[in-house]
């Protein structure tokens, strides 16, 4: 007798990884998958902190934890090469025990496939080890696992190191329809933190291990929007923006609670008139980059409503912002410490969005059709923020000076020049338009995520 197929989804235990996992697990259970999804004790404790008790009861998977090794590790040294070490050391071992646990408990209905994170490829490792079906998910954007899996030529022909250094300080050019990169810009970077460098370019390098055989690589993209990144990746199944195909979504995936207030303060707004400034999970700024960020908004003259995360602000545990800025900007802007993103990019008051450029935000402001202003930080940012700018035509990047700090002046003109481009509002609807195409019936990612099921449920 066959035994009913019961998938088993683990993102990466980060913010940017867990939330587009999420997503993936809930149509996954709205289409008549079994769904268990696995995250880290600390990760697990976060989202159910910040979903309401509706959400739970909705919440159509069940979500299980495992140990991430760092329970006497305070919240704010759990990142980095101590995380990420631990990621690699002791998450592998306690994952094979949760599986075993889970089929003990539920020997009806045992785990029968693992969807893993690429960047952490030791899940799928595990569930190849236990004989387990496995499908890997790229939380980012294609060309920058076109990147990673160019790594060993780029070794072998001396363009980089083994620490992942460009060597000749050249540009990286993987086709001719893809940005090119420069040294500085290679997803791994850390600068000034070499064992953190090391360490993230070794998870990359790793990828080549995981997709040398052969397996399923889903990726929230759709094929039109970087076929030539899609096309050097074997087994890839663009399935996404996954926005666009999630039909039922109490339960979000944050790590902190969304406020909703800002949602009734956009009702009240004009069409188009108000900016939304995200920077993701991770980016931080100095006190002075901050500051010149706050008088940048309050300078363009216009709406606006601002994400700022506890501890943005490096090195402190309270934002502190500029003298009266807040009784200046009360009329006009709104500060939260969490939005719901995706609610509020689909808010018909949006005109644009400032954007560190994360694959998720990309992609939610892609659906969504919505222009960019892009500063990117780390990783794969600066990468998406050619695509945004240069291969789409949908944002404007900004300026450092030269003491290294994007001005307030460079923030009001920047914010200036996208509001009036048309242009560029024109594209940013037209992507949005091939993006619904791609989900709708009979459109590419509507497919391919269709045949997803099919093989989960085979
Ligand atoms: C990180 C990297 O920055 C990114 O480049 C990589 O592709 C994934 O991991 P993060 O910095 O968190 O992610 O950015 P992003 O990928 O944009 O993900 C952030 C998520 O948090 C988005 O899904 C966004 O909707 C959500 N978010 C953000 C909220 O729900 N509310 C907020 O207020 C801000």
């Amino acid at each position: 007798m066959d035994l009913p197929q019961h998938v088993l989804v683990v993102p990466s235990p980060a913010q940017g990884h867990v939330k587009p996992f999420m997503k993936l697990a809930y149509n996954l259970a709205y289409h008549g998958i079994k769904v268990t999804f696995a995250n880290s004790e600390f990760v697990e404790a976060k989202i159910l902190g910040a979903m309401s008790e509706a959400d739970k009861e909705q919440c159509p998977i069940r979500l299980v934890s495992y140990s991430d090794g760092l329970e006497a590790c305070p919240a704010e040294e759990r990142n980095g090469a101590r995380l990420i070490a631990s990621l690699k050391e002791v998450m592998p071992k306690n994952l094979e025990k949760l599986i075993e646990q889970i089929n003990q408990s539920d020997n009806k209905e045992p785990i029968t496939c693992v969807i893993g994170d690429l960047t952490v490829g030791w899940t799928l490792e595990v569930a190849r080890k236990m004989g387990l079906k496995q499908v890997a998910v790229w939380p980012a954007g294609p060309a920058s696992l076109a990147l990673a899996l160019r790594i060993p030529q780029l070794i072998e022909t001396g363009v980089i190191d083994e620490n992942g250094s460009t060597m000749k300080n050249e540009l990286i050019c993987l086709s001719e329809e893809i940005p090119v990169w420069n040294s500085w810009e290679l997803t791994w970077i850390s600068p000034g933190k070499p064992a953190l460098q090391k360490i993230l370019f070794d998870f990359s390098l790793a990828i080549n291990q995981v997709v040398k055989n052969p397996i399923i690589v889903l990726c929230n993209t759709y094929y039109e929007l970087d076929s030539s990144s899609c096309a050097m990746i074997p087994g890839i199944l663009p399935i996404g923006p996954l926005p666009a195909i999630s039909n039922l979504n109490p339960c979000s995936g944050s790590f902190l609670s969304q406020d909703s207030t800002c949602l009734s303060w956009l009702d009240k707004q004009p069409p188009n008139s108000v900016i939304y400034i995200a920077f993701g999970s991770t980016a931080m700024f100095s006190q002075k980059q901050f500051d010149e960020l706050a008088l940048g908004l309050e300078l363009s003259g216009h709406s606006f409503l601002w994400v700022v995360r506890p501890n943005i602000v490096t090195g402190s545990s309270h934002e502190h912002y500029p003298d009266n800025f807040l009784e200046k900007i009360a009329s006009r802007g709104k500060i939260v410490e969490w939005a719901p993103q995706e609610k509020v990019l689909a808010h018909s008051s949006i005109s644009c969005f400032f954007s560190h450029c994360g694959w998720n935000s990309t992609m939610e402001g892609v659906s969504n059709g919505v222009p960019f202003l892009c500063w990117p930080y780390v990783w794969d940012q600066f990468d998406n923020k050619k695509y945004i700018c240069e291969m789409w035509k949908v944002g404007l990047g900004l300026d450092y000076d030269e003491d290294g700090i994007i001005s307030r002046h460079e923030i009001k003109t920047k914010i200036h020049n996208l509001v009036t481009n048309d242009g560029m509002k024109m594209n940013a609807r037209k992507l949005m338009e091939d993006a619904k195409k791609s989900v709708s019936h009979g459109g590419g990612s509507y497919e391919n995520f269709k045949s997803l099921v099919k093989y989960l449920g085979a």
